[in-house]
């Protein structure tokens, strides 16, 4: 089953969205990698003897057995960050074919419906909202607001559906899907420590942050690099310098939070050119809705004082937002049974799973993440532990199905 210590599966699709430019894999919805995966998926699946098919949201499922109410499902999502790591969704997706796999070659014959699904634009990398599909299919996201979502190149999510085979005008939520998940299961390469400190491969998620994303746009004057004395410049660029640290500072100062500008947008983006115009997004996480909330306020108001030292203006506006999520006790209690002695564990990265959890039972599995360090191409789990990782997630099949 392994090969160059990773699990089969991740060798097959190791060559997939490589990004040489900023390392590890880009792969974003439906452009060229992601395409492929699709298709990878799909004769994966079909080697199972597993029935391929796309839902109106482009989520893709698997069905051992006649799709139907009660399934358990189980999967992740095959998109990435930009410059992500191997393993962050494509883990579940991998691990389980393997288990579908185990379970069928023992003869193991499921009382209920199964399928392996694999969510569309988890990461949010290429329109901006993290777990996309799920929220579309849930009904977390208005379908309209969803078809005008834009990607860096200025196409909509409607004409990247259309381009992709998806009928635009069926996007939203799906209720004939949902209610075919009786239970759902996601498996994840951990994205910290737990493990690492508990000595352990595998967990049990509790838990899952408070988080979202919010857009600040900090206006100054554009002007001439050359021809503009220092005094009196409104540059948005030092501007947004400025509130970067802001939200460093105010996020430290509050015990858990967590706050993180990672991508901006200058414009117009010359050289020689003194911006009008930066776009920043802030990622913010907390324990609770109101932590969050607060950390939010306490950012902005600091932010803004910030941007006034040079001049310039910022608007604040909220991209996404989720709840903390607790996963289902009923299935804790279960997995906790089932896998003994397993530990449990919270997270602060956002997953489908969570999404879910607002509309049917979901749980998720954790392994160890050696390095700690995830969205990154450091990220890395070790054979043997996907091993134990797979051995956990066919022991629930089994006793669930
Ligand atoms: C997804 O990985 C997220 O936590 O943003
Ligand atoms: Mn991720
Ligand atoms: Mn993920």
């Amino acid at each position: 089953m392994l090969a160059h210590g990773m699990l089969a599966g991740l060798d097959e699709i190791a060559g997939t969205g490589r990004d040489a430019r900023r390392g590890g894999y880009s792969r974003h919805l439906w452009q060229g990698a992601d395409l492929e995966l699709r298709a990878w998926f799909t004769e994966r699946a079909e080697r199972l003897g597993l029935m391929v098919a796309t839902d109106r949201n482009g989520n893709l499922w698997a069905w051992w057995g006649e799709p139907g109410p009660g399934a358990v499902v189980t999967g992740s999502h095959l998109d990435s960050v930009p410059g992500g790591g191997a393993y962050d969704g494509p883990l579940g997706v991998v691990s389980a074919f393997e288990a579908i796999g185990r379970l069928q070659a023992s003869g193991f014959v499921p009382s209920r419906p199964v399928a392996v699904l694999v969510f569309a634009e988890e990461e949010g990398s290429r329109f901006g909202i993290a777990c996309l599909g799920s929220r579309l299919m849930t009904g977390g996201i208005d379908a309209d607001r969803a078809r005008a979502l834009v990607d860096p190149d200025g196409v909509t999510l409607a004409e990247a559906a259309v381009r992709a085979g998806v009928d635009p005008e069926r996007l939203g939520a799906d209720r004939e899907a949902l209610g075919r998940i009786g239970l759902f299961i996601e498996l994840h390469v951990e994205q910290g420590r737990g493990l690492i400190d508990l000595g352990r491969p595998v967990a049990v998620a509790s838990s899952i942050l408070a988080h979202g994303r919010w857009r600040l746009t900090v206006t100054g004057q554009g002007n001439h690099a050359g021809a503009t004395l220092m005094p009196g410049r409104r540059d948005p660029m030092v501007a947004a310098a400025r509130a970067v640290v802001a939200v460093h500072e105010a996020s430290s100062a509050i015990p858990g939070a967590r706050a993180t500008v990672g991508r901006l947008e200058v414009v117009p983006g010359g050289t020689n050119v003194i911006a009008s115009t930066v776009h920043a997004w802030l990622d913010a996480r907390c324990e609770t809705d109101a932590g969050t909330r607060a950390l939010v306020a306490a950012i902005t108001a600091r932010v803004e004082e910030a941007v006034g030292l040079n001049g310039c203006s910022v608007s604040v506006t909220e991209e996404s937002w989720t709840g903390t999520v607790t996963f289902d006790h009923g299935l804790r209690e279960c997995f906790g049974r089932e896998l003994g002695g397993v530990p449990f564990l919270p997270t602060g990265a956002g997953h489908d799973a969570g999404v879910l959890a607002a509309s049917v039972p979901s749980a998720m599995l954790f392994v160890r993440n050696p390095t700690g360090i995830s969205h990154s191409p450091e990220e890395f789990a070790e054979a043997d532990d996907c091993v134990a990782g797979i051995d956990a997630l066919e022991t629930l099949l089994r006793s669930l199905l």
